[in-house]
């Protein structure tokens, strides 16, 4: 079976030709879908795309919050970097990250402006742009950055929404840029471990997977002091499903082929209520004045189960 994954190499259809997908569902769903398959018309296959090498990359980083200083510890070091910019709306977070760089030959500018990223995807001497901003953000930032003739490193979730998936994909395949998302999860040491595992037959052919990022970030999210704005709590409260998935999906994604050779046809997702968030702001509120808009917020179920079905009838629960 994983023979015939790798050798079918279905990622052209996954993006916009095929119909199969549709036929398997019922009436208006399948009609909404073949629609929706038809308004997408794919240029180019970017799976296994290379664009030509760079003798160097020249580097600009989005966002310097917590995970901004992570790409700058990472990047520092490589040979043929050079980190040329660095943007964040607090002028704080930008100078202690640029202090990370002192001692080596890294002088990137500093922008703080709010709308000065996209001066930044402008310049004309960038070759990549890294988003770390909050995760919102991510997709106009690294459309414009494509667009631009920049190659984008995203943090996750690379978009939020279904057509902003497809604003990444659209703009990649016409800019030919590329555009990856960042999921670390994929190359720690006990995925790559299951992944050679996988890829060595020890589980067999491998038709379902479970996968999760089982965390709390009760204290996290009502930390007033680590994300920007709080804007964590904030999409907890404008938002329902799960908003995280890609570390649980990136590598059981990488298992089984999603995209080269199979691919997500449809899914059924259901969350529970919110049995912690907003009697936790309530109690902080009574406390502290800050949090009082935030006790009158409705947020996201605790938990969020989804099961999703393949092309090729195989299963995965996120
Ligand atoms: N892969 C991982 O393991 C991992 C870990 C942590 C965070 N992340 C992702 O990284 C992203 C950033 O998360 P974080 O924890 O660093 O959040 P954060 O709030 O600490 O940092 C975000 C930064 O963006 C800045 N910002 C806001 N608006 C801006 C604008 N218009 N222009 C420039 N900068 C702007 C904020 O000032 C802030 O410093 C999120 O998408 C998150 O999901 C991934």
């Amino acid at each position: 079976m994983k023979t015939g994954l790798v050798g079918l190499g279905l990622a052209g259809s996954s993006l916009g030709q095929g119909s199969s997908s549709a036929e398997s569902l019922d009436g208006a769903a399948a009609a909404e879908d073949r629609q929706a398959e038809k308004t997408r018309v794919q240029r180019f296959n970017m799976s296994g795309f290379a664009a030509p090498p760079l003798a160097k990359v020249r580097v600009a980083i989005l966002g310097t919050g917590q995970r901004g200083p992570a790409y700058i510890h990472n990047l520092r070091n490589i040979e043929g970097v050079e980190i040329k910019a660095l943007c964040d709306i607090r002028p704080e977070k930008l100078h202690q990250a640029k202090a990370r760089l002192a001692g080596t030959s890294h002088d990137p500018d500093l922008y703080t402006g709010e709308e000065d990223w996209k001066k930044i995807c402008e310049r004309d001497d960038i070759d990549l742009v890294v988003v770390t901003t909050p995760w919102y953000m991510h997709t106009k930032m690294s459309v414009h950055a494509m667009n631009h003739g920049k190659h984008v490193a995203s943090e996750v979730p690379a978009a939020g929404t279904i057509d902003e998936c497809w604003q990444l994909v659209e703009t990649a395949e016409r800019t030919r840029r590329h555009l990856m998302m960042m999921e670390n999860y994929c190359y720690l040491p006990f995925q790559l471990l299951t992944l050679n595992m996988a890829r060595q037959g020890v589980f067999g052919d491998v038709f379902h997977a479970d996968c999760a990022y089982n965390t709390s970030k009760m204290g996290n999210n009502f930390s007033k002091n680590l994300y920007w704005n709080m804007w964590w709590l904030r999409q907890y409260a404008a938002r329902r499903g799960n908003l995280y998935p890609t570390h649980g999906l990136g590598p059981v994604s990488t298992i089984m082929n999603i995209n080269r050779g199979d691919k997500f046809e449809y899914l059924v997702s259901v969350d529970s209520d919110d049995f912690m968030m907003r009697a936790h702001a309530r109690e902080l509120a009574a406390k502290d004045d800050f949090f009082k808009p935030f006790a009158e917020e409705t947020y996201r179920g605790c938990m969020s189960v989804t099961t999703i079905r393949t092309t090729m009838g195989r299963t995965i629960t996120v």
